[in-house]
């Protein structure tokens, strides 16, 4: 087949040729955007003078036409086409003769292509920002579920101080929002129409790459044909965002799948989020939530390859540059569905809160409540961190809790110890006790989930 280039070339394209450099595998994800962008641009030469209307009309027949056809799967797509613009312009010069033939003037597939992918990246924003969104109202409804359930709060995996589980819900919930709102800026970066800067250059041609960008719903237009041309730093951004969620969910995932071991034993997870073993007729296995971790990483692999892609292009398009959609669709979709089985999987998880409690009343997580209350009457804080050290290897050693040990016995440490330190040692007291501002203080997680589902609830 004669390619739309082919008028400088004797020769037919060796195969192997075509193999290599076509993108048409996997670019045709773009057709949509494709499509709105050429009849956007016809609409724009026809208000140049550059086409007649009759032919605007027979080109943006022809190319819904053809988004018809692709859409109910009749399109045949041709890798000796190479790419999805040029297998769709094709087909509507096929369909329309000369008016398709003057569609790809005044433009390149260079400004085509960055163009589509804007737009495409534009929609995984939307989209991916409304999954967080569902993840965060999750996590607030699983806080709400167990507002005044108390979960040891580990820091180097070991137990630290009581905490209330919506708190460590609502860690996750901030972090999401932090990506929601990493997101809204990369939109606002990427959002910048590329349409007008043609092969490199611009063009003699008399265009207006205003109305272009206007039509396509992008906020501004580039400043430099070169620039549009050969920037892809929103993908590389988008992807980097990406990889910021997919840590997050795979955080997540970790510590979920320590509390589901038997060893921790503080969640249920639904039989339908589980997966069994071949041979081991006992097992429920926590698969997608290892498959949640697992996947991070093919994210971050995305994110390389794309940095590693453009670290040693010159100026402006180069073809290395097709290989980005590869890396981009990939940590896209793998991010989406990591946050939509994450909100259904949290969703249907149970928590075991007879087995958090016992938890709880192990591990002296109250220490830190002691010296603080000493600290109240007076003792300096290291001296007070020294004396409760003493009395949790005290008590470590009887094999008891603090609580557990008789007055006396509190008193041999500092005589500042009176008989209301036992309404500061235990889980419930220690949370109760806290005060400081963002804290595990019952009125101000309370304060904060409500924010949350008020916030949500507009979203
Ligand atoms: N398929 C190409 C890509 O994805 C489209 C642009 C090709 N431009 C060119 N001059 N060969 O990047």
């Amino acid at each position: 087949m004669k390619k739309p280039w082919g008028g400088r070339f004797e020769k037919d394209t060796d195969a192997m040729v075509e193999r290599f450099t076509e993108s048409v595998s996997f670019d045709t994800r773009l057709y949509k955007e494709d499509i709105r962008g050429s009849i956007a641009h016809a609409e724009m030469l026809a208000r140049a003078g550059l086409i007649a209307e009759t032919e605007l009309a027979a080109i943006c027949q022809g190319l819904l036409e053809i988004e018809g056809e692709i859409e109910a799967g009749e399109f045949e797509f041709q890798v000796s086409l190479e790419d999805v613009h040029m297998n769709i312009e094709a087909a509507l010069i096929s369909r329309t003769g000369d008016a398709g033939r003057k569609l790809h003037t005044a433009r390149s597939r260079n400004d085509q292509v960055a163009a589509d992918v804007r737009m495409w990246c534009r929609a995984a924003v939307d989209e991916t920002v409304d999954l967080l969104t569902d993840c965060q109202r999750a996590l607030v409804e699983k806080a709400v579920e167990y507002r005044d359930l108390i979960v040891p709060g580990f820091t180097h995996m070991q137990h630290a101080q009581p905490v209330l589980l919506a708190h460590v819900l609502l860690a996750y919930v901030e972090m999401l929002a932090r990506d929601r709102d990493r997101l809204a800026d990369c939109r606002r970066r990427l959002n910048v129409s590329p349409l007008g800067a043609c092969a490199m250059a611009g063009t003699a041609l008399p265009t207006d790459p205003e109305s272009t960008a206007d039509a396509l719903g992008f906020d501004a237009v580039f400043a430099n044909s070169i620039d549009a041309v050969s920037d892809r730093d929103f993908v590389i951004e988008l992807v980097a965002d990406m990889s910021l969620v997919a840590m997050h969910l795979s955080r997540l995932a970790e510590e979920w799948l320590i509390w589901a071991a038997l060893e921790f034993n503080f969640l249920d997870l639904d039989e339908a989020f589980c997966t069994g073993s071949s041979i081991m007729p006992q097992k429920k296995n926590a698969d997608v939530l290892e498959l949640i971790r697992g996947k991070c990483g093919r994210v971050y692999g995305d994110l390389v390859s794309l940095l590693t892609m453009f670290k040693g292009l010159p100026l402006a398009y180069n073809r290395d540059m097709q290989e980005d959609k590869v890396a981009l669709f990939d940590a896209v979709d793998t991010v989406r569905d990591s946050l939509a089985i994450a909100a259904a999987l949290v969703r249907t998880a149970a928590f075991k809160t007879d087995n958090i409690a016992r938890a709880c009343v192990a591990g002296h997580m109250d220490a830190t409540a002691l010296a603080d209350y000493l600290v109240g009457r007076g003792v300096p804080f290291r001296e007070a961190h020294g004396i409760v050290g003493r009395a949790v290897r005290t008590a470590a050693a009887q094999g008891a809790q603090l609580q557990e040990l008789s007055l006396d016995e509190l008193r041999s440490f500092s005589d500042e110890i009176g008989e209301d330190v036992y309404g500061v040692l235990g889980a419930q007291n220690c949370v109760e006790s806290y005060r400081s501002h963002g804290s595990s203080a019952p009125a101000l997680v309370a304060a904060r989930l409500e924010e949350w589902q008020t916030r949500l609830a507009e979203d």
